[in-house]
């Protein structure tokens, strides 16, 4: 049986006995493990049925904690992590040789991130390990943003979903990498590039767009629903094409729609990003539910956090445009 709990010692027990716990973060919810402990990782990777060749990225609780997992630290990571963390930043970097293997899929760089979350934080310091946590889902499915998501996931698969609330951002982390001390970005996230270029100067653009299987994680589809999904400037031209259908509509913010839509969901009224990004995850669960014939979503603006929600749409409408 999976229980949902705020319970943070059931967790820790859980945690210290090589178990894996859900976690709240204040992008999505994570599927959490110790990172040396064998059994617990791969009871991630058999849970997510995720290949062993994605690596995970593993939270910690303070700056100390980063020495222990990751060398050559360079000058601007050092930066970033100073500014943003507790937050939504990735830094992938030269791993300590201690850090398994398994973990980080054979490669010899670590993903390494300070969740920004009270529950996730406090966790952290209960335990003397730092915890592997990819997001909490089955391999290319919707990211989880809330405890029942992952319970409706995993029911009976994993003890314990410890309970933090929706999460705020509620879009993964940014993920930034180094070549040559040169700051590459890996995946677009809650944290807009155009802030981190602010600080650290121009960044080289390297989200691998492809299938192949050494560029971890970025596959093309990902974030899926199981209802087939489209993506279009102009929704209300392309339902057109699709009438006699069963059609959700996916709005970024308030449209005059035709009456016989009845299924569609604004992400955000006042056409907000942080807003819309915050609900986008729980709207596409909830249009999945439906049985739908398909899922029309609506392209937003390609600047700030409106390009990140779009490289998620894009990923999971692949196949369908
Ligand atoms: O917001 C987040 O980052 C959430 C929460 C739970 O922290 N976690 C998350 O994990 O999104 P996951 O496993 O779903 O995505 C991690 C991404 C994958 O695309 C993986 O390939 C990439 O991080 N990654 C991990 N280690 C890497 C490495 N050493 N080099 C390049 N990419 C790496
Ligand atoms: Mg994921």
């Amino acid at each position: 049986m999976t229980i949902i709990s705020k319970d943070l010692h059931i967790a820790v027990n859980i945690l210290n006995h090589e178990g894996v716990v859900a976690i709240p973060t204040e992008t999505v919810y994570g599927l959490a493990g110790n990172i040396y402990s064998k059994k617990a990782i791969d009871k991630i990777f058999e849970i997510k049925q995720r290949p062993y060749f994605n690596p995970l990225i593993v939270h910690i609780k303070s700056l100390a904690q980063l020495d222990e997992l990751a060398k050559e630290i360079p000058e601007k990571a050092m930066e970033l992590a100073k500014t943003y963390w507790p937050g939504s930043l990735t830094l992938v970097l030269k791993k300590q040789s201690t850090v398994p293997d398994i973990v980080t899929g054979g490669l010899d760089s670590v993903a390494i991130r300070m969740p920004n979350h009270a529950t996730a934080l406090a966790l952290l310091e209960e335990i003397n390990f730092p915890l592997a946590a990819p997001s909490a889902n089955p391999f290319g499915c919707i990211s989880p943003t809330s405890a029942l998501h992952v319970e409706s996931y995993f029911k009976n698969k994993i003890p314990l979903v410890l309970d933090g609330g929706k999460c705020k951002n509620g879009i993964e982390s940014t993920i930034i990498g180094f070549e040559n001390n040169d700051p590459i970005l890996y995946r677009l996230g809650s944290i807009i590039i155009e802030d981190i270029e602010k600080l650290i100067g121009k960044i080289k653009i390297k989200i691998k767009r492809d299938n192949n299987p050494d560029a971890p994680g970025m596959l093309l589809k990902h974030y899926a629903p199981h209802t087939p999904a489209y993506l279009a400037k102009d929704v209300l031209k392309l339902i057109k094409i699709f009438s006699g259908k069963k059609v959700g509509l996916l709005l970024f913010k308030e449209k005059n729609i035709h009456a016989d839509i009845k299924y569609h969901e604004i992400l955000s009224k006042k056409g907000d990003f942080k807003e819309a990004a915050s609900k986008l995850y729980a709207a596409m669960h909830r249009l999945d539910k439906l049985n739908l014939d398909l899922i029309v979503a609506e392209k937003f603006p390609d600047i700030g956090l409106g390009k990140v929600i779009n490289d998620r749409l894009e990923r999971a409408c692949y196949n369908n445009h």
